[in-house]
């Protein structure tokens, strides 16, 4: 079957390829590509429902990191809100070539006081993996949001790696705690790194290994971008992140809508995607 529900576990299968998607936090724990792994997964990471996976495609939603606004409904949810820790479940398969299958999530829920539907879409052909997410407020009162992809790609060594098409676009960077423009054609991971590029142009980002174009990300209604690498001692500290020097293997580059929030009002659906491309192909159009 292109598409096998295995309990914990749903596998789409596209000639050798394959994506397997962990209904916990409807998460993308691996994705081979003509048998290679294109995915970081923690070997630490927890698949057992008890906490968000380390590694793969964590979904992130109603709010990116934690809400300072003490006064915003998103302020009792935990870092990165709720849909990474929260059981999917599978709706079907939709298309055979490329092969789709969707996800839904619902609810209802004591800790954000809205009613909601999200559904999200997987598709794997060949060199691509897809995801689209369509979010609908179900309730009576408008409610506002962030979404973002939190993606872990694997990389061969993170000192060879360069993430392009961020020039000349907003820099936040938690690191240094600054705002700028970055002037680098090319970003180059050196020791920690968590920045948000805002409002990025409508550009393929390309993560370069040698020079060699690794991977492309397209997006769609997904203007900000965050690129993330933990270093030694972010990995350290994190008790599901191992091997320690597992950094060295990964960049996270997550699009997603996080800068600010997207308001959606009664009835109202907002939509997004992501395309990830092995090398230098992509399809979709649109930031
Ligand atoms: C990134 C954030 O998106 O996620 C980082 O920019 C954060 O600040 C990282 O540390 C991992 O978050 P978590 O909750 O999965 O440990």
């Amino acid at each position: 079957m292109p598409v096998d529900d295995l309990n914990d576990r749903v596998v789409i299968t596209h000639g050798n390829n394959t994506a397997t998607i962990l209904k916990h936090g409807a998460t993308v724990i691996s994705w081979v590509n003509n048998g290679e792994e294109q995915l970081w997964l923690s070997q630490g990471a927890r698949l057992d429902g008890s906490r968000p996976v380390r590694g793969g495609i964590p979904l992130v939603f109603p709010v990116f990191g934690k809400q300072k606004d003490e006064h915003h409904p998103t302020a009792k949810l935990p870092q990165h809100g709720f849909a990474r820790d929260a059981e999917w479940e599978l709706l079907g398969q939709t298309t055979e070539d490329p092969v789709g299958a969707e996800f839904g999530l619902a609810g209802g829920r004591s800790d954000w006081p809205y009613k909601f539907s999200l559904i999200l879409s997987v598709t794997l052909a060949n060199d691509k993996l897809a995801m689209a997410i369509d979010v609908k407020n179900e309730d009576e009162q408008e409610f506002d949001f962030q979404w973002l992809f939190h993606t872990y790609l694997r990389v061969p060594d993170i000192t060879d790696v360069l993430v392009t098409n961020l020039a000349g676009q907003h820099c936040d960077d938690r690191v240094v705690n600054a705002g700028y423009t970055e002037k680098a054609p090319a970003v180059a991971i050196t020791g920690e790194c968590d920045r948000m590029y805002v409002g990025v142009e409508d550009r393929t980002v390309q993560v370069l290994d040698k020079g060699r174009v690794l991977f492309s990300l397209a997006r769609k209604n997904l203007p900000d971008v965050v690129v993330w690498n933990p270093w030694d001692k972010k990995a350290e500290a994190m008790a599901d992140f191992a091997p320690k020097q597992g950094f060295h293997e990964m960049i996270c580059v997550e699009p997603g809508h996080a800068a600010t929030m997207v308001v959606l009002p009664p009835g109202g659906t907002w939509s997004a995607a992501q395309e990830i491309a092995v090398g230098g192909e992509i399809s979709l159009q649109g930031g």
